[in-house]
């Protein structure tokens, strides 16, 4: 919603769209106390199992800030399921220009250099309470956990043969799995990315 107050100053209130099945919240993730607040007020089964997603979004905040996020989820959700993307590889050439041109548009990726590898990340899973995890880079995931017959749907729209860019575009992010699963559950842990 946004109000304006004159011409010039406006202030952009937090969304909020509810329905009886469906809720969008929008809420400054840094402030960790408002995420249970606002769960609260949904009233929210923590038992459920839960999927978390984080869409290239960790990588904007320090990595304690991060942990705390994640810890609120771990610590609150008894069965939580944690998938996310994420930018790392920041030290080569093409990791420096990728910094650079966000730089030039004033965005700061505060906690890359903190999780600047696959390794950084497993361990960030980890210290979060996470009982599985798996991180890969996304080269090493589309040649490993995608069949062949969705490759090549893929490859065919549109001409696809600059393999090398590719490469090197996608080994400057990852792909990610964090689980945590009461007994009852445990079955869900075959969720974890399938090798083909
Ligand atoms: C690269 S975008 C990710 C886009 C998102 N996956 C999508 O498809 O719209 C990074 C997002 O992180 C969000 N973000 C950064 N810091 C945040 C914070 N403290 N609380 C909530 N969201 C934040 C930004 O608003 C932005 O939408």
């Amino acid at each position: 919603m946004i109000i304006f107050y004159n011409f010039i100053n406006f202030r952009l209130e937090y969304t909020k769209i509810s329905s009886k099945d469906y809720h969008l919240i929008s809420i400054d993730l840094i402030k960790t106390d408002a995420i249970i607040e606002e769960l609260n007020k949904l009233k929210i089964d923590y038992s459920i199992p839960t999927i978390l997603i984080a869409e290239c979004f960790l990588v904007y905040l320090t990595r304690k800030v991060t942990m705390n996020i994640l810890n609120v989820f771990t610590s609150n959700f008894k069965n939580l399921i944690f998938t996310f993307y994420d930018l790392i590889n920041p030290h080569d050439p093409f990791g420096q220009e990728m910094l650079d041109n966000l730089r030039q548009r004033n965005i700061k990726l505060n906690g890359i250099e903190e999780t600047d590898s696959i390794d950084k990340q497993i361990t960030r899973l980890k210290d979060c309470g996470f009982l599985e995890y798996e991180v890969h880079d996304m080269v090493d995931f589309y040649n490993h956990f995608i069949d062949n017959s969705e490759k090549k749907k893929i490859e065919k729209l549109e001409l696809f043969d600059e393999f090398e860019e590719w490469n090197l575009l996608q080994s400057h992010s990852c792909y990610g799995l964090g689980i945590k699963l009461e007994k009852d559950y445990e079955f869900l842990y075959s969720i974890k990315f399938k090798k083909y």
